[in-house]
């Protein structure tokens, strides 16, 4: 039917940064990010945590499961936004560390969303290309990208990576579908900008840096509303029932849209996977660490219809329904 999901792995920096920590950095209190947000922790970097080392061992995890070595991978593809370097790409990077050394390797780059655009890019390329492996691999250390005197964004991000393992089988399962948007007229609700210009005639007025700013309030209506209707013609598209839906996957940015999302939907809360109390919004990288730790923990049964869903910068957003 199409791309198949042979193993999952992730990797999270050790260090924790707490809601507790954030008090003593900016005016906020352990409360106010827990009911605004849901989270209470997030991991963050530290020496030898760089995108592509946490990538790196994502895959490594994810290509054990699935018994694929580094020599058989034809394909690296790396959803980020935090790079250590925007040239070569954070995929050439892992493709070194893992010596894969037949892949062609390159990044998407599509914030939040960028692991399920990642993930549609790949379900076409092994369609037209079956006997292939691929691994898709979602990572970021948004530490890196983040201004810890801005209470409106600092509390929410985090480090982390996931990483799957795909082929094409001529199987009844595999990536279903996807329904994926940008709107490009949007984006200075979040951006982020690079390094100041070289040429002053084309600098970009008030750059303040690489590190995301965020009208959150405006992100947040804009998430619910885009995501529900990506969803919802989806399934109609598919001719799919919610009731079908085993297991949501969804971004993982703030737990309020994720239970206004919900609640408009009409999907039981269980079948909901949750884990942003930890981590935080970890952008590309929410759905595939979701998508390890509900593997890891049994929670993905053969024939599980999943719907996995996300929204970020760009803005970009879009669901994707995947057959286990
Ligand atoms: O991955 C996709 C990208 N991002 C997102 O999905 C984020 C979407 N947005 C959000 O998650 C929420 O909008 C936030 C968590 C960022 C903010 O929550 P909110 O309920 O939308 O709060 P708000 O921005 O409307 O601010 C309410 C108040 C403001 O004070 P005033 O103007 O009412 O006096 C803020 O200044 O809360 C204040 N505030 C804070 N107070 C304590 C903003 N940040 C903080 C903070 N601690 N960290």
């Amino acid at each position: 039917m199409g791309a198949v999901i042979l193993g999952t792995g992730s990797c999270i920096p050790e260090r924790v940064l707490s809601n507790h920590d954030l008090e003593k950095m900016v005016e906020t209190s352990d409360e106010w990010i827990l009911s605004r947000t849901g989270i209470s922790t997030r991991h963050i970097s530290g020496k030898g945590e760089q995108t592509y080392q946490l990538a790196t061992n994502a895959a490594r995890r994810a290509m054990e499961m699935a018994a694929v070595s580094a020599d058989e991978i034809d394909l690296i593809v790396v959803a980020t936004i935090s790079s250590h370097m925007l040239m070569p790409s954070c995929a050439c990077f892992v493709q070194n560390e893992l010596a894969a050394k037949k892949a062609f390797a390159y990044d998407v780059n599509a914030a939040c969303s960028g692991f399920l655009f990642g993930l549609d890019n790949v379900d076409k390329y092994l369609r037209a290309e079956p006997g292939k492996k691929v691994l898709l691999i979602g990572a970021e250390t948004l530490s890196s990208r983040t201004n810890y005197q801005d209470r409106n964004t600092c509390i929410l991000f985090g480090d982390g990576a996931g990483a799957v393992v795909m082929e094409y089988r001529n199987e009844d399962r595999g990536v279903v579908a996807s329904n994926l948007f940008s709107d490009g007229a949007l984006w200075n609700l979040l951006y982020m900008h690079t390094a100041p210009s070289c040429n002053p005639d084309i600098e970009q007025p008030d750059n303040p840096g690489a590190h995301i700013l965020m009208e959150g309030r405006e992100v947040f209506k804009y998430a619910v509303k885009a995501m529900e209707g990506a969803i919802r013609d989806l399934l109609e598209r598919e001719q799919v029932d919610l009731g079908e839906v085993s297991l949501m996957i969804p971004h993982q940015a703030n737990i309020r849209i994720l239970n206004k999302l919900v609640s408009r939907l009409g999907i039981n809360k269980e079948k909901v996977f949750v884990n942003v109390q930890k981590y935080g919004n970890t952008s590309a990288a929410s759905i595939p660490i979701v998508l390890d730790e509900a593997n890891r923990e049994g929670r993905l049964k053969p024939n599980d219809l999943l719907l996995v869903c996300s929204f970020g910068g760009g803005f970009t957003w879009g669901a994707t329904l995947v057959k286990w």
